[in-house]
Parts: structure tokens; C-alpha cells; sequence
């Protein structure tokens, strides 16, 4: 008997470290953490495609319900008031820190937060603390923007939602009546929301129509781009827990609607070889061999195909569509964006589309500070607090938020002003 209990033990003990070990560079901050995480993640992917399979319900919806477990309801505490409302006719999480003097004019964020353009939620615990932490130690409003998710909806209605919402908030009218100073208003958002963050300050910075721009934008390991699924980063991190290559492109499929069987030829970059001339305009814009520092390409080779598959370019608008990915933007458009902090994390496959992001927008001339974590995996800033909280997540939202303080300070925000009179 007790043999067969202490079988039973090692083989059961035997299959869990089998189930949670992989090998991870010897770089990843808290490595043990991060594969006990992993494992549970990737629990929950296997659940959800069997019960896809089973017909159950849709693979994503499996993946949404689970990140969505930890909700809270809007708590009001001394200094902050938390709403549940729309604006423009979005949904959002509002965060308004109530500590300052009467009719004292605060900092505005807008917000968009991660999960693939199908998952997650402003309300969603990680995403929640994170947006009551920056309204206190930023003394100001937030307005965390709970878009339409995939697959109830496709591109473009997640980017419509996100510049409805920004550019409703953007109105004079509204951000006096939030008592939020118009010279002092960010647009952020991590991974599918540092996508969103980027094509709407694009947005925003083209439409006449919108007095009031963004100050500065904030993107947190963003996805930016759908022409090359073998940048360095791609190429290094593709087995990198959380965000794995085939999830990636799995979420940019989900997003702009495409047949998931045209996973294939983008992994392998046929949908960008050299006779799919649609895509020549765009090449030297994710030009990686031009627009990586050295050191980030090193030991690399470019992924090209000479003969490729012109299926993805037809079927799926979206993925030459700049709205969808930023990356695109003509360098005009980027020079009229405002001033930039881009964190990007050395485990990560969306690590390059920052990096290049960041050096299109320093050669149109915007000010662009690189904040690149060594140790740092995705997602890793909203992994800062308990339970799972992770040494890099903490160091990352502690520089993301001080930037922002710095940046978007009163003492700047009249310098602006004054500067345009
Ligand atoms: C890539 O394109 C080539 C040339 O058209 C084709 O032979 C190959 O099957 C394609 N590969 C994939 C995975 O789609």
C-alpha cells in the first residue's frame, strides 16, 4: 500500500514538473515564478481549445472568463471615486482622484488596457490596481476604456471604440467637467492597448477637428506591426512564456478577422515575400536590419521569401491597414505624435516592434524615451502586485508612472502653452 502511495506520489509530482518546467534564458527575472504562471496559463489555453473543439464555447471566451475571475466592483476609498459609465457611448472604468483642492485642475490619462484585443477588461484586477495606483500617485483622472472584445467583434470596431471614447473625452467641455487640464492629457495602453494607445494618438494628431492633443504617449511592450513574424525578438522569444510566437499571431488573426489556417504562411513570412508587391511600400518600414540598434540584431538573419502566398494580403484588409498597425504610419503622421515613452522587454516577441517604433518616431523628430528592460518579460508590469508579483514588474511600473509624472508635469504643461502663444 504504501508502496503504491509513494508511485503514485512520484509520478504525480513527476507529471506536474513535466507539465511546469521549460527552459528559460538564464536573464528572466524570477524564472521559477514565471514558469509556475506560465503553466497555469497554458492550463487555461488547453481547456479553452477543448472546449472549443468540443463546441462548448469559442477558445477565446474560455481564456476571457478566467483572466476576468479577479473583477472588482468600483470601490470609492478618502481620495479616489470610481465609476462605471460611458463616454461617446464607450464603456469605462473612470478613476478620479478627489484629494486635490476644490476646482483644482488634475492630469487626464486615457487608457487602454492588454489582452490580444480579446481579452481582459478595465475592471479586471491587475488592470484595476493599475489604474487606481496611477489616479493617486499621478493626482489625476483616468479614464480606462473598456472596448468591445474580439471575436463579438472584429478590426476595426476595438479601434473605433478606442478613438470614440479618447476623442469625446478630448472636448473641452468634458475634460472641464473632470476638472482635467487640457495641456496635461496622456494616451496609454500595454500590449493590444499599446496598440490601440498608438494608432489613436495617431488619430488624434491627423484629425483638425480635435483641438485638444494628446501631451505625451505611453506604450507599454506594444504590437504595432503584422509584415514580419521574425524580427530578432519573434525569432528569440518564440517560446517565451506568456506571450508565445503562434499566440501572437493567433490574437492578429482573432483581431482582424482572418481564416486561422492562414497562421502557417505568416509564421514562415509568406505573406511579405519578395513577389507580393502590395507590401512593397511598406517593407522599409519594419526594416528591421535598418531600424534595430546593432546589438538587438546580432546573430540574426532577416526571414525573406522569395516566392510566397498572396491569400493573407487579399483576404485580410486589416493587415496593411495602418489603423490596425501603427508601424505603418507615413513618417509625416508620426512627426505630428507627441512625445513618447515606449518600454519594451528583452523576453519578449513584441520586443522589436517597440524598438522599431521608437526609432521611426525619433527620425521624424518626436522625443522618444526607450525605457528597455534586460530581466523583462510580457506583460510583466501589470505582474507588480500581489499575488503575482514579480521584482521586474515592480521596477517597470515604477519608472512607466514616474516618466508620466515627469513628463506631463504642470511646470511643462505651461511651458507648452505659453510656447504656442
Ligand atoms: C509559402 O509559399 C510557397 C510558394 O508559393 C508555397 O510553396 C508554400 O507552400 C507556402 N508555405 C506555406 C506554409 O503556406
Amino acid at each position: 500500500m504504501m508502496k503504491v502511495a509513494f508511485a503514485l506520489t512520484v509520478s504525480l509530482v513527476a507529471v506536474t514538473a513535466y507539465y511546469f518546467y521549460i527552459p528559460l534564458p538564464s536573464t528572466i527575472s524570477e524564472p521559477w515564478k514565471l514558469m509556475l504562471l506560465d503553466g497555469i496559463f497554458r492550463g487555461i489555453v488547453h481547456v479553452g481549445k477543448l472546449a472549443h473543439w468540443l463546441g462548448i464555447c469559442h477558445f477565446i471566451q474560455v481564456l476571457d472568463y478566467t483572466v476576468t475571475l479577479d473583477t472588482l466592483g468600483p470601490v470609492t476609498n478618502d481620495n479616489l471615486r470610481v465609476t462605471d459609465t460611458a463616454v461617446g457611448g464607450v464603456n469605462v472604468r473612470l478613476y478620479e482622484w478627489t484629494g486635490g483642492a476644490e476646482g483644482e485642475l488634475k492630469r487626464g490619462v486615457v487608457f487602454f488596457h492588454g489582452g490580444g484585443w480579446a481579452l481582459g477588461s478595465a475592471k479586471k484586477g491587475s488592470y484595476d490596481v493599475l489604474c487606481r495606483k496611477m489616479a493617486e500617485d499621478l493626482k489625476a483622472v483616468i479614464l480606462s476604456v473598456e472596448y468591445r472584445l474580439a471575436p463579438v467583434v472584429r478590426f476595426p470596431d476595438q479601434y473605433e471604440d478606442a478613438v470614440r471614447a479618447s476623442k469625446h473625452f478630448l472636448q473641452p467641455e468634458v475634460l472641464a467637467r473632470f476638472s482635467v487640464d487640457p495641456e496635461r492629457v496622456a494616451v496609454s495602453g500595454d500590449s493590444a492597448g499599446g496598440n490601440l494607445a498608438a494608432a489613436v494618438a495617431q488619430q488624434v494628431a491627423m484629425d483638425s477637428s480635435v483641438t485638444v492633443k494628446f501631451k505625451v504617449q505611453s506604450l507599454i511592450y506594444p504590437a504595432l506591426q503584422t509584415l514580419d513574424f521574425n524580427t530578432p525578438s519573434y525569432q528569440q522569444n518564440q517560446n517565451v512564456p506568456i506571450l508565445y510566437r503562434v499566440l501572437m499571431v493567433r490574437f492578429w488573426l482573432e483581431y482582424l478577422n482572418a481564416d486561422l489556417s492562414l497562421i502557417d504562411p505568416l509564421l514562415i513570412n509568406n505573406h511579405t515575400a519578395l513577389d507580393q508587391s502590395a507590401v512593397d511600400p511598406h517593407r522599409p518600414k519594419v526594416d528591421w536590419a535598418s531600424l534595430l540598434p546593432a546589438e538587438f540584431r546580432e546573430g540574426y538573419e532577416p526571414v525573406l521569401q522569395a516566392l510566397g502566398t498572396s491569400r493573407p494580403v487579399e483576404e485580410i484588409p486589416g493587415l496593411l491597414d495602418v489603423r490596425a498597425a501603427p508601424l505603418l504610419a507615413e513618417r509625416d503622421v508620426l512627426s505630428r505624435t507627441p512625445r513618447a515613452f515606449i518600454l519594451t522587454c528583452e523576453h519578449d516577441v513584441l520586443r522589436d516592434d517597440g524598438l522599431m517604433y521608437g526609432s521611426r518616431l525619433e527620425e521624424a523628430g518626436v522625443d522618444v524615451t526607450i525605457d528597455h528592460h534586460g530581466d523583462g518579460f510580457h506583460g510583466c508590469l501589470t505582474f507588480a502586485f500581489w499575488p503575482t508579483h514579480f521584482k521586474v514588474g515592480k521596477r517597470t511600473l515604477a519608472n512607466y508612472i514616474s516618466w508620466l509624472d515627469q513628463t506631463c508635469s504642470l511646470f511643462l504643461g505651461l511651458f507648452l502653452s505659453s510656447d504656442h502663444e
